[in-house]
């Protein structure tokens, strides 16, 4: 299905179960601890043996020697392997580094050697009898130090609009401020972990992924073996936030030792090993410039990021939501690239927009301080409805005014005191801050195959994954809407590349783009059964378990048939996106205590106002927004790798050096979603929510600890240290 008009009325805006708070279906078998994970599944390779990874040592650098003899003859160990017993790997074209290193070493943790044994404890035994002799270089591990040697990166030219020097200079009312954003991890629950079977020259992975469609592509290539030999499964995860988008060294190392061994082999990444060995966001240093007018137009907008990655890497780029989000005349934004050898850094929930709004939003805070606006009404000011780097060029739908207007009243903005640390309560300085949320709606084709049985009973097949997200339950109720069945008639098969090839879990693309594949599909499952019934389909109803034309109604078990019907399809999408722009927006609102003695930082209320299109399902859409609203109190508050910048390493590689709030550090959590269906978007009408709600969630918390203090703090996470 082809869908470049904008979207008319359809079966699915009949809502009776598509926008209905449904708990998740598969929320029991997490909640009673029997959703198999990857790592789990013992029920189809009992005689798995256990693979332990050993990282580099050394952050850059070569191995001059590797010895395994000892560890071969430890007990339980079937196989050891390594760069060189492993033969010329395929590079995957998603990860930048390779995901068995030897005898280069890009960085430290990068996997070195598998270990396997019949039992962890030998495989981890027998890891620690693997000498490696390395031979170290001296690299580059600190982004301040290498930003004076970043480059424009090839794909992403600077973007200039009008005179920006000229327009800055002569603004009346000026800002220029530099923000640093530090190297964040996903800190997910469920680690990298993959079960790798062979029967003959064909690979089964069952693996935490959250694109299965390029993991099987990526482990053939790295595997040199076709891409039809390579089955990937993955139908739980405990957790993405990106860090899953590609296979990592779970799934090669499990591949290949499975292959050495014999018999299928089992490998999860370590919690110390995943914080160097996979990829993190990465840190940035922003520089931004505001010019504005003394009523608050801005004429001028400059946005500088600065990042590291690995050689071939990419920047983080934080300069996204600038080019968007506000007006002005004149413009510039651009991205600096410095080679680290830092572990990979690649995509983190909202990649781009998160650590963009960090710092983006603190300096509107700062300018609407300089002008003496009321930080929301400022925001207002410059709202654009067209994109401003393209005139003419419109936004799908823009109710960013809308979004903050709301959040403003609902949260008692009014009561705030524009001056900063005038109030207490008792011993803690109370403030309130406020940011925009902004992030891309991506429009990505996605497939799915719908079969009816002769039960009545609708079952949906598709490679889309569920990170924890709801897919399950937005694509079990885009079945029953279109079928006119209720939910406990469909089921859904979802995470394995024998399904047709979804849209997949990420940037915030998977809810609206899934479920519209899962449309076309029943679009086309509901014109097999009219045809096979000979009804006249311009008047077909789906409801109530039966199909319904002029004055036929057929139950939908007796249109099956014995041999059941099926249908495939995929969403593709025209040019509308390209006509206008699609975006999400938003606001969030903090309230922050800091204690006035120790400087101690809590959030004591927080309300994010969303405009994300049709909200598929508000159960689901309000967890993911309060579970990234956490996320950003973490960005904001908490989340910092420290570089050893001597060694090259993340120091905090756990989860006890590595904090991240829950739920119960922030005890008031509100959602609103303005009530908004974008015709642009998909015969859904939907737009993504779950990366929206970090967007800008860190700088409403400084905002609000500025407010609360009268210090500003411009590099994060903001910790009372920097406070007193
Ligand atoms: Mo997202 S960072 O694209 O999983």
């Amino acid at each position: 299905m082809k869908f470049d008009t904008p979207a008319t009325t359809n079966p699915i805006d009949a809502l009776r179960v598509v926008g209905q708070p449904v708990s998740r279906i598969e929320g029991p078998l997490k909640t009673t601890g029997t959703a198999p994970y990857a790592y789990e599944r013992h029920d189809i390779a009992p005689d798995a043996a256990y693979g332990h990874v050993i990282g580099s040592a050394i952050a850059k650098g070569r191995i001059a020697a590797i010895d395994t003899s000892a560890a071969a003859r430890a007990p339980g160990v079937r196989a050891i392997v390594t760069a060189r017993t492993a033969g010329p790997l395929g590079k995957a074209s998603r990860n930048t580094a390779k995901l068995l290193a030897g005898p280069e070493i890009a960085h430290y943790h990068q996997a070195v050697a598998l270990v396997v044994a019949d039992t962890f404890e030998q495989a981890q035994a027998a890891a620690r009898l693997v000498r490696i002799d390395y031979v170290a270089e001296a690299g580059a591990f600190d982004l301040a130090a290498a930003r004076d040697g970043a480059v424009t990166p090839e794909d992403e030219p600077d973007s200039t609009i009008g005179d920006f020097p000229g327009a800055f200079a002569a603004a009346p009312v000026q800002l220029d401020a530099t923000y640093t954003t530090p190297d964040q991890a996903h800190a997910m629950m469920e680690p990298h972990a993959s079960i790798a079977v062979w029967r003959g020259d064909m690979l089964t992975l069952w693996t935490s992924n959250q694109m299965i469609a390029w993991g099987a592509g990526d482990l053939a290539k790295t595997l040199g073996i076709p891409r039809d030999k390579v089955r990937l499964v993955s139908p739980y995860i405990g957790g993405g936030f990106g860090g899953k988008l590609f296979i990592r060294a779970d799934a090669v190392l499990a591949a290949l030792g499975a292959k050495a061994a014999g018999q299928p082999v089992k490998v999860a990444l370590t919690r110390p090993l995943m914080f160097n060995n996979t990829p993190h966001r990465p840190a940035t240093i922003q520089r931004i410039r505001i010019g504005a007018e003394r009523d608050g137009t801005i004429t001028a907008i400059g946005h500088e990021s600065w990042s590291g990655d690995l050689p071939d890497g990419k920047p983080e780029t934080a300069v996204q939501q600038t080019r968007l989000l506000y007006a002005g005349a004149n413009r510039l934004t651009a991205l600096r690239l410095a080679t680290l050898d830092l572990p990979e850094g690649n995509a983190m929930r909202a990649p781009g927009e998160a650590s963009g709004l960090m710092a983006l939003e603190i300096a509107m805070d700062e300018m609407a301080e300089k002008l003496g606006l009321d930080p929301v009404e400022f925001r207002i000011r410059n709202d654009t409805q067209e994109d401003p780097e393209t005139p003419g060029r419109r936004f799908s739908q823009r109710p960013f005014v809308q979004c903050l207007r709301t959040g403003a009243e609902r949260f008692g903005w009014a009561k705030r005191a524009a001056r900063p640390a005038q109030v207490r309560d008792g011993v803690w300085l109370i403030g309130l801050g406020m940011a925009s949320a902004f992030r891309n709606n991506l429009l990505t084709k996605s497939a799915a195959r719908v079969r009816l049985d002769a039960k009545g009973v609708v079952t949906v097949e598709t490679d889309m994954t569920d990170i924890g997200t709801g897919s399950y339950t937005i694509i079990a109720q885009t079945a029953a809407e279109m079928m006119g069945v209720p939910l406990d008639k469909v089921g859904v098969r979802l995470g394995d590349s024998d399904f047709p090839v979804s849209a997949g879990s990420g940037g915030q693309w998977g809810g609206n783009n899934s479920t519209a594949g899962v449309y076309a599909a029943c679009t086309k499952l509901r014109a097999a059964v009219a045809r096979k019934l000979g009804f006249n389909s311009t008047d077909l109803v789906f409801a109530d378990g039966a199909v319904r034309s002029g004055d036929r109604s057929v139950p939908l078990a007796a249109a099956a048939g014995a041999d059941g019907l099926v249908a495939e399809d995929r969403i593709e999408y025209g040019d509308l996106a390209e006509k206008y722009q699609q975006s999400t927006f938003g606001g969030h609102f903090v309230e922050a205590a800091v204690h006035a003695h120790t400087g101690e930082i809590r959030v004591r209320r927080m309300l994010a106002v969303c405009a994300a299109g049709r909200i598929l399902n508000p159960k689901s859409a309000r967890s993911q927004v309060i579970g990234a609203m956490t996320m950003g109190v973490g960005a904001a508050l908490m989340e910092h790798l420290a570089v050893d910048t001597g060694r090259g390493f993340f120091v905090n590689h756990d989860l006890a050096g590595y904090e991240v709030p829950v739920h119960a550090d922030i005890p008031h959590q509100e959602v609103v979603f303005l009530d908004e269906t974008d015709p642009m978007s998909s015969p859904m009408k939907a737009k993504g929510v779950g990366e929206l709600g970090i967007c800008g969630v860190a700088a409403a918390v400084a905002n609000a600890v500025y407010n609360a203090t009268g210090v500003r703090v411009r590099d994060y996470p903001v910790t009372l240290d920097k406070l007193l």
